[in-house]
């Protein structure tokens, strides 16, 4: 039998709102989501094997080929840019990049921003003709106007509450994010007769609303 098909995922929160994705795509995600440390998990059946890996990694492996699928963000895909397909948005993850800062903050001309995504930031500021100095945190970027590090904060906002807790108010909507479905470009032609089911299987219980 040939190699199962492999497909990296994200661990953690992510993967958990994955499941039922999956399994109404008739994945079995009983292994997958063994509370375990094994990173390479197979299906029972052998025909797919999962690696677990951190979401930002995800992109890597597919792009050279070590996973034929992967799941990764919209957010990783902006920031990074890969050489890959992204045959499907599965609807789940979603949230939205923002510019976010004090409320009622005067910015000055050239402001300086904080943020995990500096090109998403800088592309964005570029684009309305402010030259943003953006400088790049790992994370808590919630913190960083609050102790005068930046005027403005580039980041992901899922339900409001880490900005509303931290005085913090939404000033623009960059965009739309969810995960997606990539694929490594040469894998997926040359196993198409089994990533193309699976991606119908997907796609007809992903939720457009
Ligand atoms: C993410 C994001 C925000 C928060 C938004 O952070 O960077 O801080 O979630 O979610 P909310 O709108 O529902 O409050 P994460 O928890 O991944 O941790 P991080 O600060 O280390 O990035």
């Amino acid at each position: 039998m040939s190699r199962p098909l492999t497909i990296a995922v994200p661990k953690g929160r992510i993967l958990k709102t994955l499941a039922p994705l999956f399994e109404a795509a008739g994945i079995d995600t009983q292994t997958l989501l063994s509370d375990d440390r094994k990173l390479i998990k197979e299906t029972p059946d052998g025909k797919l094997a999962f690696l677990l890996l951190k979401p930002d990694d995800v992109p890597t492996y597919v792009e050279y080929g070590a996973a034929d699928l992967g799941i990764s963000g919209r957010d990783t895909l902006l920031e990074r840019r890969y050489d890959l397909y992204q045959p499907l948005d599965l609807g789940v993850g979603r949230c939205r990049m923002v510019v976010a800062g004090p409320r009622g903050a005067v910015v000055p001309e050239v402001p300086r921003i904080a943020t995990k995504f500096q090109r998403i930031a800088t592309e964005h500021f570029a684009k309305k003709g402010i030259q943003a100095e953006v400088i790049y945190v790992g994370g808590s970027v919630e913190l960083s106007p609050l102790v005068g590090l930046s005027d403005l904060i580039v980041d992901l906002v899922e339900t409001g509450t880490t900005l509303k807790e931290n005085d913090l108010v939404e000033r623009e909507v960059i965009c739309e994010i969810s995960s997606l479905l990539i694929a490594n470009r040469a894998q997926y032609k040359l196993r198409h007769a089994e990533i193309a089911p699976l991606i119908q299987r997907l796609a007809s219980h992903v939720n457009q609303s």
